[in-house]
C-alpha cells in the first residue's frame, strides 16, 4: 500500500478534505517515480499481476486501420444468456465439457458472467425502461469482449482479471456519502437502488489506450443521487472512491499505486445529464469485473474516469487528487476530455479500436457527447488542460 503521505485521504471533516486537494502534483512525482523504480528493480513488482497500458512505463501499440465503414447504422444485440441456456446444466454442464476437452467460448462466458446470490436478487429490476436521449450509431460491444477485457488494476495491471474479480463480495455493500452535505450517512446499496430512478442507456465508452465499447447500461442519473445526498451550496466536486478488499483484491498488491482508486468531477459535471451511476449492463446487474454493484460513468471522458465498485462519494471543496493523476499527472489530467487533436503524451487520440473488432474509427471530439457536455467547459480551455 502506497504511504499514507503519498495517498491524498478523503475523510469525513473539510479541513482534512481539503488538505489533501492541494497536495497533487508533488505526490504525483513522488508515486510516478515509485512505480518507474518498482518496475525497474523488479524487486516489489508482483510480475504474476501482468503488464498494464494505462501505466506510465508501457509502450503502446499502435496499427489497427479501417475505417468507420465497420460500425453500422443498426444497433443489436444478441441475447447471449439464450445461448448459455440452452446448455442446460449451466456451469455445471460446462465443468463437464470442459472435462471432455469440448469448452465452448460459451461456457467460458457463462463463468466471467454468472450472478451471484446477492445479484439474482437484484437481476428482476432489468433491463430497466430505455432512455432513448443518447443515439449510438454503432453496433453494440458483444457482452463475452467487455466482460473478458477489462481495466480494473485493483485485479491486476492487465486486461484479463474477470475471473479474479469473481471472489468480490456484493453484501453488505454500504456507500458512505459526507463531506459538505446537509447530513453524511451510509446507504446501503439495495436501499440506494430502491430509491434511485432506474432507466436503460445505450452509451459509448472510450478507454484513454485508444479501445472504445457500446454497451447497454441500466442504472440512474448521477444527478438523481447528487439530489439524495443533499449537498450544501459550498461543494464544487464530487470525489468517489472503490472498494479496498486487500483480501480479494490482489491488485491492491502493487503497493507503488496510490490506493485507494479515487476520481471526481465538478458539481457541474455530475449533475449534468449525461453523467450516470450503472447498475447493470446488458440486461442484469452488473459484472463484478465490471465494476459491481455500481460505478460511474462519464461517456464523454477517457475510461479511467469511470470509477467502479463505488464505497464513498465525497462532496468537496477543492479539486480532488484522482487516482491517475496523482500516478502520472502529465498524461492523465483531471478533466480527461476525449478530443482527437489532443494526443497522449505517448500516443496519437485521433482514432479507437472497437472491442472485438479488427480494425479502428475516428475518434470524436467529447466521444460524440458534445451537444450534452461542451458547454460546461466554455471559457475554460485557455486555463485549463481540458482534453488530457
Ligand atoms: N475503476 C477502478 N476502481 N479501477 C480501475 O482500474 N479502470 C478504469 C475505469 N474504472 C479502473 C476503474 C479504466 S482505465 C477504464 S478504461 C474502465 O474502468 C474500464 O471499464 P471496463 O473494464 O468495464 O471496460
Amino acid at each position: 500500500m502506497a504511504r499514507a503521505e503519498d495517498t491524498p485521504q478523503v475523510e469525513d471533516k473539510q479541513s482534512e478534505l481539503d488538505a489533501g486537494a492541494g497536495a497533487g502534483a508533488d505526490a504525483g512525482k513522488r508515486v510516478y517515480k515509485r512505480v518507474y523504480k518498482a518496475r525497474a528493480i523488479g524487486s516489489s513488482f508482483d510480475s504474476s499481476l501482468g503488464g498494464d497500458i494505462c501505466s506510465p512505463n508501457l509502450r503502446f501499440k499502435r496499427g489497427w486501420e479501417i475505417d468507420e465503414r465497420d460500425a453500422t447504422d443498426e444497433v443489436f444485440f444478441r441475447n447471449r444468456r439464450d445461448i448459455l441456456q440452452k446448455f442446460s446444466g449451466g456451469i455445471g454442464a460446462c465443468v463437464g465439457l470442459s472435462a471432455l476437452g469440448l469448452l465452448t467460448s460459451a461456457c467460458s462466458e457463462a463463468k466471467e458472467s454468472s450472478l451471484d446470490k446477492a445479484q439474482q436478487k437484484w437481476a428482476d429490476l432489468y433491463p430497466a425502461q430505455r432512455n432513448d436521449t443518447y443515439k449510438v450509431s454503432r453496433e453494440l460491444t458483444e457482452e463475452k469482449d467487455a466482460l473478458t477485457y477489462n481495466n480494473f488494476y485493483e485485479f491486476g495491471s492487465h486486461k484479463t482479471i474477470s475471473r479474479a474479480a469473481q471472489k468480490m463480495v456484493l453484501e453488505p455493500w454500504t456507500i458512505a456519502i459526507d463531506g459538505l452535505v446537509e447530513k453524511p450517512r451510509k446507504v446501503d446499496f439495495d436501499d440506494l437502488l430502491k430509491a434511485m430512478p432506474l432507466e436503460r442507456r445505450v452509451l459509448r465508452h472510450r478507454c484513454v489506450e485508444a479501445w472504445a465499447m457500446t454497451v447497454p447500461w441500466s442504472g440512474f442519473p448521477l444527478k438523481a443521487l447528487v439530489e439524495y445526498a443533499r449537498p450544501l451550496k459550498s461543494a464544487r466536486y464530487i470525489s468517489f472512491e472503490t472498494q479496498m478488499d486487500e483480501k480479494n483484491m490482489p491488485g491492491l498488491r502493487q503497493n507503488y499505486y496510490p490506493w485507494p482508486y479515487r476520481e471526481g468531477v465538478s458539481i457541474e459535471e455530475g449533475t449534468n445529464e449525461l453523467a450516470f451511476i450503472a447498475t447493470a449492463a446488458y440486461g442484469k446487474p452488473i459484472a463484478k469485473q465490471n465494476g459491481a454493484p455500481l460505478r460511474l460513468l462519464l461517456p464523454w471522458k477517457y475510461g479511467f474516469k469511470s470509477i467502479k465498485s463505488l464505497v464513498r462519494i465525497s462532496f468537496v471543496k477543492k479539486r480532488p487528487n484522482t487516482f491517475w493523476e496523482v500516478v502520472a499527472p502529465k498524461e492523465y489530467g483531471f478533466w480527461a476530455n476525449v478530443n482527437p487533436k489532443v494526443p497522449h503524451a505517448r500516443w496519437s487520440q485521433a482514432q479507437e479500436r472497437l472491442l472485438g473488432k479488427s480494425g479502428k474509427v475516428p475518434t470524436r471530439i467529447f466521444n460524440g457527447y458534445g451537444e450534452f457536455v461542451a458547454s460546461l467547459y466554455s471559457g475554460m480551455a485557455e486555463k485549463e488542460r481540458l482534453y488530457t
